[in-house]
């Protein structure tokens, strides 16, 4: 699989990420051992995780993606190939959740623990702390860097004008920057005013930052749960609408004439796309994931990248350029 560097960092991981909410809580460990060994045997070695996944799911408390994670490296003895990204910041058991320098501490100890390993490659604020001093937060977490414990630091569900100015006070201070964004994308727009709760997506205005300032953008819920393909999940209320019907058109007609999925050409135009984003991409089944990474087989022309863009409201990308 290609490969991608993140940002201005030494840290290269593969062209596709895949996303482990699921795993150890819904998804047992054996077929999350499972559904890891086919990710990998295609390349990919970019996994995501969080300290917090899945303590929402019956009978969890937290920390289980990063333990299985952690018991899927020793058993394959593949540490060294693989780049793992995990977060803090949302509460759970054991945790207040916040970005204070105890928290980062003390979550990135038992992250590293869980996960069985002296390093995080990427270590994500998984959403902001107003609470806590912005110095305290950028300065904690560059000790991390500076210890060897974390390679690259990551903004995750963090408002544009937060991360411009923890840059600009890392940058001052001559502390780590955030390199990476992740933040939810897909293909439909969300409406005007969507809410997501504390989740952030990606911006027109995010995008153009990110690529002035060299920051990869990495995009979660790309498939919305499958909306796109199937029926039992409706399109959620934030993107439905006659725009989401005019994107689907478009998409239809992209995949119909690229002989591919609609799921993969989501992957593809992701990938494609200028600046590209880095897509997690998930599944529960190995024919899932088999869909997914096959996207990597799929180009898209100039003229299909222009029309998937176009799509449903042309004006878009044309307003951010004046
Ligand atoms: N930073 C953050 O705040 C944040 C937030 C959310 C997610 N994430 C990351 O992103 C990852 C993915 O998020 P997500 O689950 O919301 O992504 P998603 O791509 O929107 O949804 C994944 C689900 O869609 C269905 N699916 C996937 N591929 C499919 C296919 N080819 N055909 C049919 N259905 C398919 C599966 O549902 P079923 O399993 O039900 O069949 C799968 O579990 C997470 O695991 C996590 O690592 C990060």
């Amino acid at each position: 699989m290609q490969k991608v560097k993140l940002g201005k960092t030494d840290v290269e991981v593969s062209a596709l990420c895949y996303g482990t909410d699921l795993i150890g809580s819904r998804i047992d460990q054996a077929n999350s051992f499972a559904l890891f060994d086919l990710f990998h045997a295609h390349g990919g070695t970019f996994i995501d995780t969080g300290n917090f996944y899945a303590s929402w799911y019956p009978g969890c408390v937290g920390g289980e993606s990063e333990t299985v994670i952690g018991h899927w490296m020793k058993a394959r003895g593949n540490r060294d190939q693989m780049q793992i990204s995990t977060k803090l910041g949302f509460d759970y058991p054991g945790s207040d959740g916040g970005l204070n320098a105890a928290e980062i501490e003390r979550e990135c100890e038992k992250s590293l623990q869980r996960l069985q390993t002296d390093r995080i490659d990427v270590y994500y604020a998984h959403r902001d702390d107003f609470d806590t001093p912005l110095d305290e937060t950028m300065e904690a977490f560059d000790r991390l860097i500076k210890a060897g414990k974390v390679r690259a630091l990551g903004a995750s569900n963090l408002w544009l004008w937060r991360i411009a100015e923890a840059n600009m006070l890392s940058a001052v201070k001559g502390w780590a920057p955030y390199s990476v964004v992740e933040q939810r994308y897909t293909y439909f727009r969300p409406r005007h005013g969507a809410d997501f709760g504390p989740q952030i997506c990606i911006s027109e205005d995010m995008k153009r930052f990110c690529a002035h300032h060299g920051m990869t953008l990495i995009a979660y819920s790309i498939l919305l749960q499958g909306a796109y393909t199937r029926d039992d999940r409706p399109v959620p209320a934030q993107f439905a609408g006659p725009e989401a019907d005019d994107r689907m058109a478009a998409l239809e007609a992209v995949a119909a004439e690229a002989g591919a999925t609609l799921n993969q050409v989501i992957i593809a135009w992701m990938r494609q796309s200028d600046p590209p984003v880095l897509p997690i991409i998930a599944g529960s089944t190995p024919e899932q994931v088999t869909e997914n990474l096959g996207a990597l087989d799929v180009t898209l022309s100039d003229d299909q990248m222009e029309r998937l863009n176009t799509a449903g409201n042309p004006d878009v990308k044309k307003a951010w350029l004046r």
